[in-house]
Formats: structure tokens, C-alpha cells, sequence
């Protein structure tokens, strides 16, 4: 297999890159940090100008890379790959005190494969060597039949070599429907890469933290409240999740439990389809009756691209300001079908 130059700029690094790989997964696997988010040609999050050589585009969605920017020499570098020496211009910008990991291939093997609500599975993965990552990042697990999916870590980076991921059913979905809710079990190897993402807690931010999560969108939080208890709190953090039902309320006792033990952490579950003794109504009202001005505060949303955009409008007409929102949208092949296009404000992080 041919392999590359590519130089990246402005810091003018050097790396050598297959050509059946992406520019993006060659510059983390050398620990040069590029913002992306899907890794799949979505988002449009990693787009990056090629200055020289050529790239072939890739499955870049049409909605994530425009037809004029193609031809002005953008290219999403999550997706695109070499046909010859490149130099590529990108964003190195990592916020101080996020650690830089490079992306590994790792094996790991199912201790725990659990229905922890309807349609929910919690897969726990003892891997072959520890995985450094920050809390909020995700791994790509190696679906078979060749596909590659993005789940999020629930787990802390403090026993890297255990790692906790919470899967949704998707119906008819390769990577669940078809295989983790069908045919994966306890004692099975699985295939991964990571960690990926630019949603991880920022720990020299100060100011009180908003943790906003519907179903699985969870799993990055968890990580990031767990990771602040480990490390003696120091952050006051409210956690709210929202899920339809009470029976797709999953982890509810350990999060009641922390919020007993801890001064610095409450916990808001929500059901959107049911009243009961606690709140019922979407993430993005509540957060409108709770916080008529959110400002001052840093807010991580994660979960479906719908539920990600209303509570980041939620919270904008609160006066919380882009730069202090950060954001995962779960996007899976049925938005991207739908051209979820997602580009909107270079302010706004995901
Ligand atoms: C950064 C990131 C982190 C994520 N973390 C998590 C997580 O922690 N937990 C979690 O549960 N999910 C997470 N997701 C979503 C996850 O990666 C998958 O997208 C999801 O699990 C569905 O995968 P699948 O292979 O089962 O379904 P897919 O095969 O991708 O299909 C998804 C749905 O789309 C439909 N579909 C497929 N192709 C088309 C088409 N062409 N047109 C219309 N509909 C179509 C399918 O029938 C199915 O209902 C994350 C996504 C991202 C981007
Ligand atoms: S990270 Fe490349 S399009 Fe999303």
C-alpha cells in the first residue's frame, strides 16, 4: 500500500499517511490533535483546506461539504485520504488542561453485556492494554461485515483497561440491532480504536457545570461526573437526564446515591411520556423554568441531534453564550440519509 507525506499547517508537522487511511486518523494516531467529532462525514466538524496535492473526498455527506467548498479545496478530513503528498492547513487548538491522546488499536472482551432498560445495553469491555482518553470521549468499535461505529465512554480514564460504553437499539441498526442486541456475548472479542472526540470536560473551567443528557447520551456524562468525584469534586455539577418513561431511567441509583454523598452534585432526571413523583417534560423546558439566565455557568448537551439543538437554543435564550456550550449529537446513519447538516457557528463547540 502506497504511503504519503502530510504536512500539516501552521505548525509544519510531518506524517506519513496509507492511502486507504484518513488524513484525520493518521494526524491522531501521531498525537497531532485536529477538531472532529462523527469521524464519519457528518458533522463537517474536521473540514480543513487542502493547500497542496490531491485527496480523494471520501463518503463526505454533500450537506457536511458543499459543492463550492469542494471546489475552493476544502475537504472533510475524517473521511478523505491521500493520492499523493498533501499539505493540509488545520486547527491545532487544544484547550489547556485536555490531554492530547493518540488513537490506539485495542481488543477487548465482553465482561458484561447487560439490559439496563428497554432497548439499552450496558457493554463492558476488559481491553488488551489501558486506554488513555479524557471523560466525554468515545471509541469506534468494529462492527462486523466492516462498518465502524462511534459509542461513547461511560467509564473513567482512572482504569483505563476497563471500558463502559450504554448502547440504544436502533432498529434494523447494523451495530446494535444486528449484532450487540443479536448475536455478541460475555467472552467475545471485539475490535476497537480510540479515543476520539473534542466533547471532554474541560477541568480548568471553573464555573458551575451543567451535564445535559437524554437516554444513552448519558454515557459521556457519567464519565465526566465519576472522573470529578474521583479527583474530590471541586466542581458544582447538575446532571439532568431525560428519557421517556421511568423504565428507560437507567443508572438512577447511582446517581441518587453520589448526589447524597457529595454537596457539589445534584441529579434531575426527567420523563418526557410519564408524570410521576419527580419532574416530567423535556431536558430543553426544564432547563427553561430552572434557569431563566444561564450565565456564568458551562454546559456539556449530549444525545440525539434534535434534543442537542433544542437545549443548546434553550440555553442560548438563557444567555448562555456559545463558547461556553459544548456539545455530542449521537448522529447515526438515519441523519446522515436525512442531511443532518450541522455546520452552523464555528463558535459553537462539538
Ligand atoms: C460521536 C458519537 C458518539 C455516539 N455515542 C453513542 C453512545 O454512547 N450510545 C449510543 O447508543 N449511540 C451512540 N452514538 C450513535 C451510534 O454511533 C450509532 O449511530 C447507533 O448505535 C446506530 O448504529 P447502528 O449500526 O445500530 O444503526 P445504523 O445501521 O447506523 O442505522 C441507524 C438507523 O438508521 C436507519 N438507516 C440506515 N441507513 C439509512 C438510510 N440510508 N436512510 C434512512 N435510514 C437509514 C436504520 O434502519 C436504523 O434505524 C454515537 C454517535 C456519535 C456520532
Ligand atoms: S468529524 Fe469529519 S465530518 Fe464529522
Amino acid at each position: 500500500m502506497a504511503t504519503h507525506t502530510i504536512r500539516v499547517e501552521p505548525i509544519g508537522a510531518e506524517i506519513q499517511c496509507r492511502e486507504d487511511q484518513t488524513v484525520l486518523d493518521a494526524c491522531l494516531r501521531e498525537g497531532i490533535w485536529l477538531p472532529h467529532a462523527c469521524t464519519h462525514g457528518t458533522c463537517g466538524t474536521c473540514k480543513a483546506q487542502i493547500l497542496d496535492g490531491d485527496v480523494d473526498l471520501g463518503d463526505a455527506s454533500p450537506y457536511a461539504l458543499l459543492d463550492s467548498e469542494r471546489e475552493e479545496g476544502a475537504a472533510l478530513i475524517c473521511v478523505a485520504q491521500p493520492r499523493g503528498d498533501v499539505v493540509v492547513e488545520g486547527e491545532v487548538d487544544v484547550d489547556e488542561g485536555v490531554g492530547v491522546h493518540p488513537v490506539r488499536d485495542f481488543t477487548g472482551r465482553v465482561e458484561v453485556l447487560d439490559e439496563i432498560a428497554p432497548d439499552v445495553r450496558r457493554l463492558v469491555l476488559a481491553l488488551d492494554r489501558p486506554m488513555e482518553f479524557n471523560p466525554g470521549q468515545y471509541v469506534l468499535l468494529e462492527v462486523p461485515g466492516g462498518h465502524q461505529r462511534p459509542y461513547s465512554i461511560a467509564s473513567t480514564p482512572a482504569d483505563g483497561k476497563v471500558i463502559e460504553l450504554h448502547l440504544k437499539r436502533s432498529e434494523n441498526g447494523k451495530a446494535t440491532d444486528g449484532w450487540v442486541f443479536s448475536t455478541l456475548a460475555v467472552g467475545d472479542e471485539v475490535a476497537l480504536s480510540g479515543p476520539y472526540g473534542r466533547f471532554s470536560f474541560r477541568p480548568l473551567r471553573t464555573q458551575p457545570i451543567l451535564l445535559l443528557g437524554s437516554g444513552t447520551g448519558l454515557a459521556p456524562l457519567k464519565s465526566m461526573v465519576q472522573h470529578i468525584a474521583e479527583n474530590g469534586g471541586g466542581h458544582q455539577v447538575t446532571l439532568y437526564h431525560g428519557v421517556a418513561t421511568k423504565d428507560d431511567l437507567y443508572d438512577r441509583e447511582f446517581f441518587e446515591d453520589l448526589a447524597q454523598q457529595h454537596d457539589w452534585f445534584t441529579y434531575r432526571p426527567a420523563l418526557s411520556r410519564e408524570e410521576w413523583q419527580g419532574r416530567s417534560g423535556r431536558v430543553p423546558a426544564l432547563l427553561a423554568e430552572d434557569y431563566p439566565k444561564a450565565g456564568g455557568h458551562v454546559a456539556y448537551i449530549c444525545g440525539s441531534p434534535a434534543m442537542v439543538e433544542d437545549t443548546m437554543k434553550a440555553l442560548m435564550k438563557a444567555r448562555l453564550f456559545p463558547r461556553d456550550i459544548y456539545r455530542e449529537d449521537f448522529f447515526d446513519s438515519a441523519d446522515r440519509a436525512a442531511g443532518a447538516n450541522v455546520v452552523r457557528s464555528p463558535l459553537i463547540r462539538r
